[in-house]
């Protein structure tokens, strides 16, 4: 008598359909081999006046906000390619945690907080410039590599409750299509804060998508409304969403948001 092959088995190939409580097209897409230096250079290798808005948003916001205290923990959520999020709480924060679920990414940032690209620097200068909380500060660079740690972490698995401020740069929008997805890893964001800890968090707005060197990541389309919706059950309800003018990054976008507010008492 033959041995029947299951793999020819009509019976065993109809697989039943795939159950996740949490589906996640995040745990899909390659982080591990994100091409962090073809990132940066698109990005970061010079400042654009999109960044130059988010700045004036973001430091404007910490400073006023933080009367110049020397906050205990800072996180810097997705931190990928990009040091400025960390360099705005620099003035405020004791410790930086640059968190990040993508091996290559970690590793860039290991090498870039102590041999910055020079770049850096007209991101420093433009937060400097007349911000009297951020002036004593003459060596940022030697200053973020004594502050600043890389860690290994998730946003969808953040410790609830554990930082005085933090920031999400173009995470929530850009590591998924699905809309739960971006609400979650909003919230879960926020949710890692302490309770009135400042945030700011810039979003893609209506974005398709986008390349990092030969590869394709997601986004999830959001704009003003879904941001706010987003926020709204973790935040307390004074937050502020602003549109940032950006059109010279790529196809597929219509500007940039910064959200600015404190986590719910
Ligand atoms: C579009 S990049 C933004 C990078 C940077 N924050 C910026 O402002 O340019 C998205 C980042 O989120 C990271 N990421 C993807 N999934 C993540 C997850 N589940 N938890 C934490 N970070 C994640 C990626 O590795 C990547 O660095």
């Amino acid at each position: 008598m033959p041995i029947r092959d299951p793999r020819f088995d009509s019976a065993i190939d109809i697989a039943p359909p795939r159950v996740d409580a949490e589906p996640s097209v995040n745990a899909d897409y390659p982080w591990d081999v994100f091409d962090s230096a073809a990132y940066f250079e698109h990005n970061y290798s010079s400042l654009r006046s999109d960044d130059e808005q988010i700045i004036d948003i973001v430091a404007g916001f910490f400073q006023k906000n933080e009367q110049r205290r020397l906050r205990a923990q800072a996180i810097d959520v997705g931190a990928g390619a990009n040091l400025y999020p960390a360099l705005a709480m620099l003035p405020f924060a004791a410790e930086l945690t640059l968190c990040e679920r993508g091996f290559s990414n970690r590793q860039w940032l290991e090498a870039e907080i102590l041999t910055p690209h020079p770049s850096w620097w007209q991101f420093w200068s433009h937060m400097n410039a007349g911000r009297a909380a951020y002036q004593p500060i003459k060596n940022p660079f030697d200053l973020l590599g004594r502050r600043a740690q890389v860690t290994k972490g998730n946003i969808f698995s953040l410790p609830a409750g554990s930082y005085d401020m933090g920031t999400m740069f173009f995470v929530a929008e850009s590591i998924t299509n699905r809309e739960p997805e971006f609400v979650r890893a909003t919230r879960s964001f926020v949710n890692s804060l302490k309770p009135r800890a400042p945030f700011a968090a810039a979003f893609m707005r209506n974005s398709s998508g986008y390349r990092v060197g030969n590869r394709s990541f997601p986004a999830c389309s959001v704009d003003e409304d879904d941001v706010r919706a987003a926020l709204a059950p973790v935040v307390a309800p004074n937050v502020t969403i602003q549109t940032v003018e950006s059109r010279s990054l790529r196809d597929g976008y219509c500007g940039m948001m910064v959200a600015t507010g404190f986590k719910k008492a």
